[in-house]
């Protein structure tokens, strides 16, 4: 994301880590309640009606619907689709892959998080890839240490991606978060000069949310919806997401389900 807003305080008190721990908690919970919901046959806009559902019943805020002019409450990215999906009518279909990103306000904090889900029988090709950023996303945030330099992070993703023989989106980064979606620092998934600079102090909270593309890292957004990011070839794309808070004792996951994937998950 560009334009990250410099927030103060930048490091955050025990106070405003609970605040942004139960932001994580819940935006967590939404999505162990809509995993079992994504499955062949349903339509992303579905999976945005019951994620809306979810998140005013439990009386929190959606982040994305509204956010500079985005239609709906999360970003559902299919296939060749690399991040801002807008849900639509079309059911997923077997062979497909879709990211689920969601990003709820708790009592001011934000909470974001994504998963790709793997529909029905899979290439071998797009589940090498789904299982790669998965492992890259883990990667990335056992490279982060009390006092480190954001560029750790990029450069262990970096280095992991394209081992396994894939490219790293570069024009969509993590970020830090807080009572803001986007702020600095910005955490982009490879290594950078400004991203050295930038150092993870304790009571920091930022994302890591590495896009990994089987062809080239170049992409294009749609020209009529404005927000549908495409990877440039058409070839498959995918994406995790967690919120982290550095802390002294190291980085701790705000967005880790009981349901979901845990480090080290294989899918098959
Ligand atoms: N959740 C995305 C992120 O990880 C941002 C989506 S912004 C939207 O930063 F407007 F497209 F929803
Ligand atoms: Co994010
Ligand atoms: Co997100």
């Amino acid at each position: 994301m560009s334009a990250l807003k410099k927030t103060i305080p930048l490091y955050l008190s025990e106070e405003e880590r609970n605040g942004l721990r139960a932001a994580g908690r819940f935006n967590a919970q939404l999505m162990d309640f809509l995993r079992p919901h994504v499955v062949e046959g349903v339509s992303t806009d579905k999976l945005d009606k019951l994620a809306y559902d979810y998140t005013i019943q439990h009386g929190h805020k959606p982040a994305c619907l509204g956010y500079k002019g985005y239609p709906r409450t999360i970003c559902t990215s299919v296939n060749e689709v690399v991040c801002h999906g807008i849900p639509n009518t079309r059911p997923l279909k077997d062979g497909d892959i879709i990211n689920v990103d969601i990003t709820t306000i708790v009592d001011g904090w934000y909470g974001d998080q994504s998963e790709t889900f793997l529909i029905g029988n899979i290439s071998a090709a797009a589940r090498k890839l789904v299982q790669t950023t998965f492992d890259s996303l883990w990667i990335g945030i056992r490279a982060c240490k009390p006092g480190c330099t954001v560029t750790e992070i990029g450069r262990a993703i970096q280095a992991y991606a394209t081992k396994g023989g894939f490219s790293v989106v570069r024009e969509y980064q993590g970020h830090g978060i807080g009572r803001d979606f986007h702020q600095e620092p910005g955490v982009p998934h490879f290594p950078s000069l400004n991203s050295n600079r930038d150092i993870l102090r304790p009571g920091t909270c930022y994302t890591i949310e590495p896009m990994l593309n089987i062809g080239t890292w170049e992409t294009r957004v749609d020209k009529k919806d404005k927000w549908t990011v495409r990877t440039k070839d058409g070839a498959l794309s995918a994406q995790f997401e967690h919120t982290i808070l550095m802390t002294e004792e190291g980085p701790e996951i705000l967005t880790l389900t009981k349901n979901g994937p845990q480090e080290g998950h294989s899918f098959g």
